[in-house]
């Protein structure tokens, strides 16, 4: 298969994110609902369904376009500018000298794997003393891992929520931790000012199983249903990402609701990888009960969002790896302050400049 579209510089390695063989993006068929229909179906909602968190799902009258309808408090979901996942768009990525590697802890942590029927969801145990702290990179502030959710496609053409260059990979794992700097755990930090970081690992299709995913993937017959959970020991986080320490940065929110635009994203530059085998596993879950299993739990991706005005910057520097001229935060020209005296304030005053 040979690459579609202009081609961009990768970064040094061969089987980084950017770089990847380009498809075209699949286009969801979507059910568009009218308002009223929401409406009605509201009056009908069971009054023991006390909980707004369960009742959402990423089809039909539920589904992303009514999440900012369905619940006032999720109001960012339909009108926030700032909303994740988009698509990452390698010819519009700004090099940003400042962006420093990330730092993840290295220990093992504990935890256990639910199924929510929204999502595979991955809760780290917080009472341990031993928090798996996430710095550097884009961030300011110290934050501490606290779960992480599991995105696929029923069909390897689609499944994560991000894309590059419109290639949607079978696989997304995003691992979600709250500012510990500032805040006291994620409830609190979703709602505040540099809240939450997210580092997104996009997965991809290979033989050779990932024996830190194992640790998580062992686990998926145990939660096949709706309301199941599993716990894990000893994962390693840190073992789990790529080897690599470029990535893409942006702001946005988080990809589920209620949509809180407190989100810094980082999205490592190389996938994982995960067996056909354990594809399969995860396929086999399921939305609802043993009863009523309903659906698979997959295709659990949000749209694409628009990026709107913002910049995505990332810690690849094309521009001396490839000798090629791509937009960067390098300067070329610089300002100059000029004396502050008062024959200046007097020649400012006059020009009508400052400097
Ligand atoms: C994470 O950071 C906190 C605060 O600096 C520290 O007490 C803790 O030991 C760190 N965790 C690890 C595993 O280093
Ligand atoms: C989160 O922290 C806030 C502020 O300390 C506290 O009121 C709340 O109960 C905590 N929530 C959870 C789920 O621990």
């Amino acid at each position: 298969m040979s690459r579609v579209g202009p081609e961009f510089p990768t970064s040094s390695s061969p089987n980084s994110l950017l770089g990847q063989k380009m498809r075209p993006p699949l286009v969801a068929a979507r059910m568009r609902l009218p308002l009223v229909a929401v409406v009605a179906l509201l009056a009908f909602i069971p009054e023991s369904l006390t909980s707004w968190e369960e009742w959402w799902t990423y089809d039909g009258i539920s589904g992303p376009s009514f999440w900012g309808l369905i619940n006032p408090q999720w109001g960012l979901c339909s009108k926030g500018r700032r909303q994740s996942p988009v698509n990452i768009e390698a010819e519009k990525l700004l090099f940003d000298p400042r962006l420093r590697p990330l730092h993840v802890d290295k220990h093992m942590i504990s935890g256990s794997l639910h199924n929510t029927g929204q999502s595979l969801v991955l809760r780290v145990n917080q009472d341990s003393k031993h928090h798996v702290n996430i710095s550097g990179g884009p961030l300011d502030y110290r934050y501490q891992l606290q779960e992480g959710y599991i995105h696929y496609g029923n069909t390897d053409g689609q499944g994560s929520e991000h894309r590059v260059n419109g290639y949607q990979f079978p696989a997304e794992i995003q691992l979600y931790g709250f500012n510990a700097e500032l805040y006291h755990n994620m409830s609190e930090a979703q709602h505040k000012s540099q809240g939450i970081v997210a580092i997104s690992l996009m997965l991809q299709i290979r033989d050779k199983p990932n024996p830190e995913l194992h640790v998580l993937t062992s686990s998926f017959g145990q939660v096949a249903y709706r309301g199941q959970s599993a716990p894990f020991r000893h994962l390693s986080v840190r073992a789990l990402l790529p080897d690599t320490n470029h990535y893409m940065t942006y702001e946005g929110s988080t990809t589920h609701p209620g949509c809180w635009e407190t989100t810094v994203w980082i999205i490592l530059n190389k996938p994982i990888y995960i067996t056909r085998q354990e594809l399969y596993a995860l396929r086999k879950l399921m939305q609802g009960s043993p009863e009523t299993p309903k659906a698979p739990l997959g295709n659990n991706a949000r749209p694409l969002q628009p990026l709107h005005h913002r910049t995505v910057r990332t810690n690849i520097d094309f521009f001396r790896e490839q000798g090629k001229n791509c937009p960067k935060m390098y300067k070329d020209h610089y300002y100059r302050a000029n004396p502050w005296s008062e024959d200046n304030r007097s020649q400012g005053r006059n020009s009508g400049d400052m400097p």
